[in-house]
């Protein structure tokens, strides 16, 4: 191929030498004019500056070594300006950059839609257990986390559900197997209930507490479209001299209107926690109608939300065996619970609480 770009010189006087490198600098300029995209740069490169085969390299070992020793100066004066034309070629087609044509090629189409990178979000759950954290937060509340899987004491018997007691029966579980050989107080199983808490808390810190306590429990629980066996709760505890049961409906009805807007209201029920006395069942004025009647409150005008009530002495007992300021001659306090589901639930319209935890992105994407 090279012998093809030079023809072997017969005769090296000045008019033959000038034709001979006229012919391969217009041939150069002719190929140099012609590039249109980088890979055609590089072959320009190597088919004339390639050190081995290049043109130039053939030029300067058969036309410039090969010339009769007169020749030789004026060779290589020619074979130096055919190399210096070659060499600003070269560099004008790299800063021209590729032509329009290969742009066209090449260019990305900026008109075109992009391409969207899913970015993760929060969790309505995890949303919910947020925002009502916040709103305790915002009291001066304290945020505390405790196990998921718990000893019999701190689920049950601490929270004054002595062994046998009746209330157990509601709060059935998963209990991890074999520990038939521990006393049933250090048996272990997974938490029914965010209430525990309260008790690891009281035997950290003495009086005064304010702490709400986000997280998962376990409950043997038929899976239907408003239950499931694990879910979610807020536990609330507030703990010091005369807190009274005014104390805890103030808190509360700031708490729900915080939550779900101030025209809400709330009302108190007796009702039954063995680690509260009195205990309360707390409705709030149905959000979907106002409390006019609706079938999400079956015509009641009221839904009910979460457990509440004065901590009973005989828990404050327990919390004095480690920290003997909690004195119930002393001190009082409320408690308080809530599903956060069904707080989701009822905030975001979602009315299979299965789709919580499914993972399905046409649910979830709805939240991002
Ligand atoms: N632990 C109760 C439950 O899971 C909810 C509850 C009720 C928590 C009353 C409390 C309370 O702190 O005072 O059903």
């Amino acid at each position: 191929m090279m012998s093809e770009a030079i023809p072997n010189l017969s005769a090296f006087d000045d008019n033959a030498l000038d034709r001979a490198f006229a012919a391969l600098k217009q041939q150069a300029g002719e190929e140099a004019a012609a590039l249109t995209s980088a890979d055609g740069l590089e072959a320009f490169k190597l088919r004339w500056l390639g050190r081995k085969q290049g043109i130039l390299t053939e030029v300067s070992s058969r036309w410039l070594k090969g010339a009769p020793p007169e020749a030789k100066k004026a060779v290589g004066e020619r074979f130096k300006t055919l190399k210096e034309l070659i060499e600003q070629l070269r560099e004008a087609a790299e800063g021209a950059g590729p032509t329009d044509a290969v742009l066209a090629a090449e260019a990305i189409d900026i008109t075109l839609p992009g391409t969207r990178r899913l970015t993760g979000a929060e969790h309505p759950i995890t949303r919910t257990l947020n925002e009502i954290t916040s709103v305790f937060a915002a009291l001066g509340y304290s945020v505390g986390v405790g196990p998921e899987v718990e000893t019999d004491f701190y689920n049950f018997e601490c929270m004054n559900f002595p062994p046998g007691h009746p209330a157990r029966d509601t709060q059935d579980t998963l209990v991890i197997a074999n520990q038939e050989r521990r006393p049933l107080r250090d048996r272990l199983l997974l938490r029914t209930h965010t209430s525990p808490v309260q008790m690891r808390t009281m035997e950290r810190q003495p009086p005064p507490v304010r702490i709400v306590i986000p997280g998962k429990v376990h409950r043997n629980e038929a899976d239907d479209a408003t239950h499931s066996s694990t879910f979610h709760q807020v536990e609330g505890l507030c703990v010091d001299t005369n807190i009274t049961f005014s104390d805890l409906k103030g808190t509360l009805d700031h708490a729900m209107k915080a939550l779900f807007g101030s025209s809400v209201k709330t009302r108190f029920f007796p009702s039954f926690f063995p680690f509260t006395e009195p205990s309360a069942d707390m409705q709030i004025s149905c959000i979907f109608c106002g409390g006019k009647g609706c079938r999400k409150c079956k015509q009641s005008g009221w839904i009910e939300l979460l457990g509440c009530g004065m901590v009973d002495p005989a828990v404050f007992a327990f919390a004095a065996e480690k920290q003997p300021a909690y004195d119930p001659k002393k001190i009082s306090g409320f408690a308080f619970g809530m599903g956060a589901e069904r707080i989701a639930m009822m905030k975001y319209g979602v009315s299979d609480i299965g789709q919580f935890y499914v993972g399905d992105m046409r649910f979830l994407g709805q939240f991002a």
